[in-house]
Order: structure tokens, then C-alpha cells, then sequence
């Protein structure tokens, strides 16, 4: 049996715990700092195995030795965002739990994929790559597959048709400047500007980019988990299963689209291996530009981690 290990047993790192087991593919084992918090829920998770038809092997541990020889390592460790916050103000506190746990997975997990999910991503996923000396492609951001099912709902519920005929892609950084690509947004093949004018479509785009802050504004205590957990599930069975799929998420560019030594949002083709390649599609003028908008937030969020690592 594969084995994932996910940090951080909170709001997304149980929820994605959730998921991962319903769909019965790895053994688990969930860290948290807090002593207890990830044994409880391991415990109560093992309570209902039967109820749900999974396989009873998770285990809630503060002990980061249990996740000896993980296939893939989930990271969610961190505090989320409060209303009026964005995600770039989370970086000093995230970046030292970061740097902690990278420590923990060097160690003990040196050969696994790492999906970072702790915000603010990109500039998080740097910190990982830094810190644990892993190959380039083995450290991954989650973002794109979340920010993408945002889009396809908004799009869906407006044509009041399914989320799932909905196909979209979000490249960019996992903050307000993400770009949505209407030119790549398609319903049965039909491409969104022949279904929709133009003007409800920016209102759709922009309010994907908002997604997570709307969240963020209804519970004013920490952020969305929900659909975060199940993006991570989906990679990590990418992952696992090394599915090869075609998704959007955050990766180590060295010269794609023009970035160079940024972690950024593009699509990716994810496998056992990580990153197995990084796919360049054709950008318009107006894409380009808003994807070196979103690059360049991200950069000056690598400046500010360069300060204090
Ligand atoms: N090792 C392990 N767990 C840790 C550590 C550490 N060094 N430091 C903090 N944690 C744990 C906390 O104890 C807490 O249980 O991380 C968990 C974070 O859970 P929540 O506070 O519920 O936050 P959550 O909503 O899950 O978000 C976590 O993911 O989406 C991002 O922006 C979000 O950065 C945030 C992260």
C-alpha cells in the first residue's frame, strides 16, 4: 500500500484526510504540531472506516517519525487568513512552520512528492524547495485544480448546467492576480465566449479571483477547506496511482512562459515523479500580460522570503 502523510491537521489537512480515505488508494498518517489534535481525529476517522467502506489504516501521530518513507507528503501546516488579510500577510509565520516540517520530510521522507497547500503558495512552495534540497519537480503547489473548480462552478451555476461539462484552466500565482483563460474555458467543446457575454464572463473572472476571500469573509475565522481538501486529494491520487493527468498547479519554472526560478501556476502533467512535464500553451497579448502581472507578485513575495531566508 502507498502511503501519504499529511501535515498539519487543521481545517484542510483533515478535510483532504477525508477525502484521500474515502477513496481508498494509500495508507494515511496525519501530524500535528498540537499534541492529541491529529490522534483524535485519526481516531474518530477509524471510527467511521466502516460506515464508509475504507480502509482503516490512518494514524494521527505529533511524532513526524511516522512518516518514514512517505510516497507523497501533504503540507497544510500554518495559520490561515482572517477578513481584511491577504494571503501574502501570512508569510513570516508560515514560512518558519514551513521550514520546520521541510526539515521533518527531508528526513524522514526523502524520496516522497511534496504538495504544498499552506498560502501564500508560491512563495511557501519556494521555502519548501530551499529547505528540504529536493528535486525541482517533486515540490508542488496545490492551486490551480482549486482555483480552476472555482471557476467552472461560477461558470455552471450561471448556464445552469452541470460543474463537470465545464472545462477551464487558471494559470498564475495563488492570489488576486490568478488568471482565468476565458480563451481556454469550454462547455462540450463549445468555447464560453460563444455562450456568454463578455462582460458576465469578467464578472465570473473576477469573482474566482475573490473566491477564497468570500470564504474567508463569511467565517472571519480562517479560510475554505472544503474544496481545498478535495484538490488535494485529486493530485495526490495523480500522484499515487501516477495517473499522468493534465491539471493546473504550481511549479518551479526555468524558462517556461518566459519565468525564471519562480514558482508559478501552469499546467502541468502530474505523476508518480511530481512535475513529469510542464506544458506551454499559447497565450494572446492580454494573457501574457496579466500572467506578468501575477508573476511579478509573486516575485516580490520571493523578495520578502529572501529577507528572511
Ligand atoms: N507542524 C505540524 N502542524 C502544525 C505546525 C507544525 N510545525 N504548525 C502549525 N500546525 C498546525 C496547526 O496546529 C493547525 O492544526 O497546522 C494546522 C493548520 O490548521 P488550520 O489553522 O485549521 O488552518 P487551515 O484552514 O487548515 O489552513 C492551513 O492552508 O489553505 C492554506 O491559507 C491556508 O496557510 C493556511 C493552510
Amino acid at each position: 500500500m502507498k502511503k501519504v502523510s499529511v501535515i498539519g491537521a487543521g481545517q484542510v489537512g483533515a478535510t483532504a484526510v477525508y477525502y484521500i480515505a474515502e477513496s481508498n488508494f494509500a495508507e494515511i498518517v496525519l501530524v500535528d504540531v498540537v499534541e492529541g489534535l491529529a490522534a483524535a481525529k485519526a481516531t474518530d476517522f477509524l471510527h467511521s472506516a466502516q460506515l464508509r467502506s475504507y480502509n482503516p489504516d490512518i494514524t494521527g501521530t505529533s511524532d513526524y517519525s511516522l512518516i518514514k518513507n512517505s510516497d507523497v507528503v501533504v503540507i497544510t501546516a500554518g495559520i490561515p487568513r482572517r477578513p481584511g488579510m491577504d494571503r501574502m500577510d501570512l508569510l513570516k509565520t508560515n514560512v518558519a512552520i514551513v521550514r520546520g516540517v521541510s526539515k521533518e520530510i527531508a528526513r524522514y521522507a526523502p524520496n516522497a512528492v511534496v504538495i504544498v497547500v499552506t498560502n501564500p503558495l508560491d512563495v511557501i512552495a519556494m521555502a519548501v524547495l530551499r529547505e528540504t534540497g529536493f528535486a525541482l519537480k517533486k515540490v508542488i503547489g496545490m492551486a490551480g485544480v482549486l482555483d480552476e473548480t472555482r471557476f467552472r462552478y461560477f461558470v455552471a451555476e450561471k448556464l445552469g448546467i452541470w460543474p463537470g461539462d465545464v472545462m477551464a484552466m487558471v494559470l498564475g500565482g495563488h492570489g488576486n492576480e490568478m488568471v482565468p483563460l476565458k480563451s481556454h474555458t469550454s462547455i462540450g467543446g463549445m468555447p464560453l465566449p460563444d455562450l456568454m457575454p463578455d462582460d458576465e464572463i469578467e464578472k465570473i473572472i473576477d469573482r474566482t479571483r475573490n473566491g477564497g476571500g468570500e470564504i474567508v469573509k463569511y467565517l472571519k475565522e480562517g479560510s475554505a477547506f472544503y474544496a481545498p481538501g478535495a484538490s488535494v486529494a485529486k493530485m495526490v491520487e495523480a500522484v499515487i496511482k501516477d495517473e499522468k493527468r493534465l491539471i493546473s498547479a504550481s511549479a518551479y519554472l526555468r524558462g517556461e512562459y518566459g519565468y525564471d526560478s519562480i514558482f508559478l501556476g501552469v499546467p502541468i502533467i502530474i505523476g508518480k515523479n511530481g512535475v513529469e512535464k510542464i506544458v506551454e500553451i499559447y497565450l494572446d497579448e492580454n494573457e501574457k500580460a496579466a500572467l506578468d502581472k501575477s508573476a511579478d507578485a509573486v516575485k516580490k513575495g520571493v523578495e520578502e522570503l529572501n529577507t528572511v531566508f
